[in-house]
């Protein structure tokens, strides 16, 4: 996708000047909030929508103007889309009757599809009667069979229970492994974009944000959307004062690396990201690795107890300077509150009680600062965050 623009007819920009190299065999994940063109895009790439500017190349050729049933492209559809009244069978040999196969091709294809599905004692049965997930599994064999260049799914999981989706999500990341097959993927679910892409495109307005694999935009999100839309519990953003390598937090001053101190000399008032991962009862740190974070004393209020994690809620009020950034970056998330309480995970062991005074020690190397202004991480380590645009 090169410089990929698309404008409905009220002329709002749905799809904002998108780049995006998919390398052959690929799973990219395109996701984001509601609304934010993930639809859109794949719409265009299948060609169910007309791209209103940029270059839509597929396997070096330009497609724009090509008919969906000329790209040569699987969709897989949210509702499976599958015939009640035919049989798992002629569900999968669909599309292969309509292109007028030989019953010989068909029996050969289906057999072979259907064996790499698990779907064998399966194919005399009618959709009505499979769980979600074999509906599922019939839906790729019809876009199997076909010998498509790539598999397109549009939040395929999403009419799933918690447990289906789980399993489901498993047997998509194998069979897209087994087959090997180029794939792009949308979801509005962070944990989905984490466990099956190779690469990720977070998207907002339109806009791409960042381009890269899940531990890139874990570790080394581009700005404060990306931080805080990648991760659960949400990364914490906190106001913060930057004096050297000193940095005054809401719960005290912490020491942070020289090198991050070099990128942000001179700023004022930053926002700080630290994900709930990067703090840990101080009592249950031994001396050698102590001196790597700082330590804080905070109130406690909330104590949730999960057996293997202990998740801790500490309350706070950010200043006036930074409500205005944070609330808006928790419209952009439609998330929680960011700017009343940091959320911390510790060690089950941690004896750490609700209304305690609490010693908490901080991994500072794992902190972010952002610019409030631009949202722009500015500790953020380039050679390792994947594909970052910047925006006139
Ligand atoms: N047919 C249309 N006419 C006008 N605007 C549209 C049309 N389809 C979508 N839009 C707008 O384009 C933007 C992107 O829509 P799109 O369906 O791609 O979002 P999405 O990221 O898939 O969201 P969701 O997670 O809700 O499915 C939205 O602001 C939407 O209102
Ligand atoms: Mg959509």
């Amino acid at each position: 996708m090169k410089n990929i623009v698309k404008k409905y007819g009220d002329g709002f920009p749905a799809v904002n000047d998108v780049s995006i190299d998919i390398a052959d065999g690929e799973f990219v994940i395109l996701v984001g909030p509601s609304g934010c063109g993930k639809s859109t895009l794949l719409r265009m790439i299948v060609g169910l929508e007309d791209i209103t500017s940029g270059d839509m190349m597929i396997g070096g050729k330009r497609v724009n103007d090509l008919a969906p049933r000329d790209r040569n492209l699987a969709m897989v559809f949210q509702n499976y889309a599958l015939y009640p009244h035919l049989t798992v069978f002629e569900n999968i040999a669909f599309p292969l009757r309509l292109a007028g196969a030989s019953d010989a091709e068909i029996q050969e294809k289906v057999r072979a599809a259907s064996k790499t599905l698990e779907l064998d004692e399966h194919l005399e049965r009618k959709p009505g009667n499979l769980s979600g997930g074999q509906r599922q599994r019939v839906a790729m064999g019809r876009a199997i069979v076909r010998d498509a260049d790539a598999f397109l799914f549009d939040e395929p999981l999403s009419n799933l229970d918690a447990k289906l989706r789980g399993q489901m999500r498993t047997e998509i990341a194998r069979l897209q492994k087994k087959l090997g097959i180029t794939t792009v993927y949308v979801t509005h679910d962070q944990t989905e974009a984490m466990t099956l892409g190779d690469r990720v495109a977070v998207l907002k307005r339109g806009l791409l944000q960042q381009l890269a694999s899940p531990r890139e935009l874990y570790e080394n999100p581009g700005n404060l959307f990306v931080a805080g839309f990648i991760g659960s519990p949400p990364m914490n953003f906190l106001p913060a004062k930057v004096d050297g390598t000193k940095v005054e937090l809401p719960f005290g001053t912490v020491e942070i690396p020289a090198d991050k101190a070099e990128r942000v000399a001179g700023k004022g008032l930053l926002i700080a990201g630290i994900r709930p991962g990067a703090f840990e009862d101080a009592s249950l740190i031994d001396t050698s690795h102590a001196n790597l974070g700082s330590t804080f004393r905070a109130k406690v209020d909330v104590v949730e107890w999960l057996g293997n994690e202990t998740y801790a809620y500490l309350p706070f009020e950010a200043p006036p300077e930074v409500q205005e950034q944070l609330l808006q970056l928790e419209k952009d998330l439609d998330g929680d509150s960011l700017r009343t309480q940091l959320v911390i995970s510790l060690d089950g062991a941690s004896r750490v009680k609700e209304g305690d005074e609490a010693e908490i020690w901080v991994d500072t190397t794992q902190m972010h600062l952002f610019d409030p202004a631009s949202g722009d991480n500015l500790t953020v380590d380039h050679e390792n965050a994947g594909q970052i645009p910047v925006y006139a």
